[in-house]
């Protein structure tokens, strides 16, 4: 693990790590759920600091899993702490390990802005099925989604920016990407144009459906500009225990919100009633949001679908009839991890592609850069 690919994360984990509430709330999470003696899993732990509470509440062991380079910050921070021997790291996506032992409990933060967006729901369930012992528990083990009609220029901004006078024409065309984006924003209660609706519930320990749709009519209480829909969560750490990012509460985390943008500003007044509908496939990273204005009959309809810049060869590779046809890098790859049998050493490995195929790429240099990449993220 290279400083650079730390360096690079570092900031991110600093706000997590900084955030006495997300914190404090975690721990109380931690204290009702974790027994001494008990095993726990923590699913993209980053600095290990969820897996760190456990083990302060009497955890014997934890298994931290993340599939960044942070899993070095953690293993150097829970090392050095003294909690070495009752840690475990593994360096891999959360459902591509494999545990040696099923766990008490699993730990994640990984709830993103608006519940669902992060992966949460997928990990979990894999989590749940492959590492959890029968009547184990989750932590966090529902997340209660909150939505809200907005008027904010900060989000007004982002959907808006690519079109602003100042930007050279030829890039105004981008607009059509930032209003069929979710943006992470940092609301005030202000922004709220009527209170939020709870547009629905994911429960965390119930097998995930793969579809999720939720409507919801909200109350405008106030005239104003109507430049989308906001979404946030609550979630239930543990019972009684719940962590928000909401801005209208006093005891927010500190976390951005997520913003669905509409195609148009509109003009709202009190007493208009906006319907919107949220659907969303979290395995695949897609939410398509739906919001009509009933007493102007005005409609909006976007997805991140729409918001994905494929170029026609990417559209035409999604394709399930397409025939695939490996890439020179992939080839490049194939031929590297060729020489590994249990046997050869880094150097030796090296050596061989250097003299087998030094057209591999176009320098020896960069072969032998490509071949330490390839023998530091793939093998064992
Ligand atoms: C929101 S951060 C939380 C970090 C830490 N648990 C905390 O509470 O401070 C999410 C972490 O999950 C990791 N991650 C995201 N997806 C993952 C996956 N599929 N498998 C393993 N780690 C993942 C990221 O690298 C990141 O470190």
């Amino acid at each position: 693990m290279g400083r650079g690919d730390v360096s690079s994360h570092l900031d991110e984990h600093l706000g997590y790590v900084a955030d006495p509430l997300r914190l404090a709330q975690f721990e109380a999470a931690v204290a009702r759920v974790v027994r001494p003696g008990d095993v726990i899993a923590d699913l993209g732990c980053g600095t290990g600091v969820l897996g760190l509470l456990c083990l302060k509440a009497g955890a014997a062991r934890v298994y931290e899993i993340d599939s960044t380079a942070m899993i070095g910050v953690a293993r150097e921070s829970l090392v050095r702490a003294g909690w070495g021997e009752q840690t475990v790291f593994l360096h891999g996506k959360a459902h591509q390990v494999e545990l040696p032992e099923r766990v008490d409990a699993v730990v994640c933060d990984q709830v993103g802005y608006f519940g669902f967006d992060y992966g949460i729901v997928q990990s979990l369930q894999d989590a749940r099925r492959r590492f959890l012992k029968p009547g184990g528990a989750l932590i966090p083990s529902r997340i209660k989604l909150q939505l809200a009609a907005i008027e904010s220029d900060t989000c007004c901004a982002l959907s808006e920016g690519w079109r602003a006078d100042a930007i050279p024409a030829e890039f105004h065309w981008l607009r059509e990407n930032a209003i069929n984006t979710k943006h992470g924003v940092t609301l005030r209660k202000d922004a709220l144009l009527g209170a939020p609706a709870e547009l629905g519930e994911i429960d965390l320990r119930e097998d995930d459906p793969g579809f999720r749709s939720w409507t919801v009519e909200m109350r405008i209480e106030r005239e104003g500009i109507l430049h989308g829909m906001a979404g946030w969560f609550e979630c239930e750490l543990a019972d009684g225990v719940w962590m928000t990012n909401s801005p209208l509460s006093d005891r927010a985390i500190q976390r951005n919100q997520a913003f669905l943008p509409i195609g148009e500003a509109v003009a709202v007044k009190a007493g208009d009633v906006v319907k919107a509908t949220v659907m969303a496939r979290p395995a695949e990273h897609l939410i398509a949001w739906q919001v009509e204005i009933l007493s102007s009959g005005r409609r909006f309809s976007h997805s991140t679908w729409q918001g994905e810049l494929l170029t026609p060869e990417e559209i035409a590779r999604r394709n399930p009839a397409h025939v695939p046809k490996p890439s020179r890098i992939s080839l490049a790859w194939a031929c590297v991890l060729a020489y590994c049998d249990g046997q050869r050493t880094v150097h030796q490995i090296e050596q061989a592609v250097l003299r087998d195929h030094p057209d591999l790429l176009p320098s020896a240099g960069e072969i032998s850069r490509f071949v330490s990449q390839v023998l530091g993220g793939d093998t064992t």
